[in-house]
């Protein structure tokens, strides 16, 4: 096992999950990587730490460069266990290493590992000098986790970004001007809506803080770590934490018993597409719920269907719902449609779900309703009523 130089005596010490398909149920396709970085200073020093599965591949990369009874100091900007759970293999190996890291992160560390190991604590605004480099410390709480932090290294350029702007791809390429950068994109968009996008207000101050670092390469503790793309990434932060969506998409999303549903679906898509607007079909039996959340990203309409059954929606538009208003994406128009049998409370749940300040607090368009199977007629009625909508917005 290599380790990966990025810098003169910085190098990428991380692993590589092949295998990852399920982060806490958002679905990675491409696996993810745990990345840990070694600055060899005065003090050496081990930035990020790695999942307690893979810790034997860290301690590999390390020893290609140093004896790892060397380390110093570790630096520790996020306790979730993806980034936490090897540091108690670690610490058998180094008992005495200075860990540091904020208030918030040394008391969950203690929760999760109950070991008093050699807490440093630090306050955001905080630097270190650890030989020729210093490290600065800025608290990011709640993106994603009330502990996260970032490390910046000014002699270097850098800064150690931890979970923000991420993505979970694994490869053999580190950097992302090696990688397709499309790939790279898409899934660092994927990341924001599944993991960051309930905390763009605090992305927002994140931005504003790091705005005034010289910065050269950002590495983030998943994915590809950037140096020839970082404006792209900024633009892209700046554009995701402030709910800024395209005016000309739109997203159907549903599931469906009898096929009705599915029917109103399709005639809202040909009433958008009628009207400029490029509208994407997501049926919930096929496509992930992490997966639309992606496309949730730049939607401005978001429509959400389910037939009526025993007086309730479906269980996967249920869980789709729940999932949505969890991760509180703001600023789009709402349309919730679906076919009933004799009560029809699916339609107004959506609609609530949707609509209201302590559901999504979408703007809503009005709802869609059709008892048993639409025909022809119906249907081009409600393509013409969705127009006439879309006309007066
Ligand atoms: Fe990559 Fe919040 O852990």
């Amino acid at each position: 096992m290599k380790a990966y130089k990025l810098k003169d005596n910085i190098y990428w010490v991380g692993v590589i999950d092949w295998n990852l398909r399920n982060f806490h149920g958002y679905i990675t396709p491409r696996g993810s990587t745990y990345n840990a970085y070694l600055i060899i200073d005065e003090k050496i020093t081990l930035i990020d730490n790695v999942k307690y599965y893979l810790f034997d591949e860290m301690l590999a990369r390390i020893s290609d460069v140093i004896d790892p009874h060397k380390i110093d100091i570790i630096i520790q900007n996020h306790i979730e266990m993806d980034h936490s759970s090897g540091l108690p293999q670690l610490m058998k190996i180094i008992p005495d290493a200075e860990i540091y890291t904020n208030a918030t992160a040394i008391k969950g560390l203690k929760l999760h590992y109950h070991q008093d190991w050699n807490f440093q604590e630090i306050k955001s605004g905080d630097s270190i000098n650890i030989g020729n480099n210093d490290l600065t410390f800025l608290t990011t709480p709640m993106v994603h986790w009330p502990d996260n932090q970032v490390t910046y290294c000014p002699q270097e350029k850098l800064l150690f970004s931890n979970d923000a702007f991420g993505q979970h791809i694994a490869s053999n390429e580190r950097l992302e001007k090696d990688f397709p950068l499309d790939i790279v994109m898409e899934e660092a968009k994927k990341y924001y809506a599944n993991i960051v996008l309930p905390y763009s207000r605090q992305v927002q101050k994140v931005l504003e803080a790091i705005a005034s670092l010289d910065i050269d390469m950002i590495a983030p503790s998943h994915g590809l770590i950037w140096t020839e793309h970082i404006p792209e990434i900024i633009d892209a932060y700046q554009i995701w934490s402030k709910n800024i969506t395209d005016e000309k998409k739109a997203l159907i999303i549903y599931d469906t018993m009898w096929k009705s549903t599915e029917m109103i679906a399709f005639a809202i898509a040909q009433a958008f597409e009628n009207k400029g607007i490029k509208a994407k079909i997501r049926n919930l039996q096929l496509t992930h719920i992490s997966d639309i959340m992606t496309e949730v990203m730049d939607a401005k309409y978001i429509c959400v269907g389910s037939p009526t059954i025993n007086s309730s929606i479906l269980p996967t538009v249920s869980a789709f719902m729940s999932y949505l208003q969890c991760l509180a994406p703001k600023d789009r128009i709402g349309l919730s449609f679906g076919s009933y049998g004799w009560s029809g409370q699916s339609i107004p749940m959506l609609h609530k779900m949707l609509g209201d300040e302590s559901g999504c607090g979408f703007k809503m368009l009005e709802p869609v309703k059709v008892q048993f199977i639409p025909t022809e007629e119906i249907l081009n009625q409600i393509r013409k009523n969705v127009e006439q909508q879309l006309n007066n917005i």
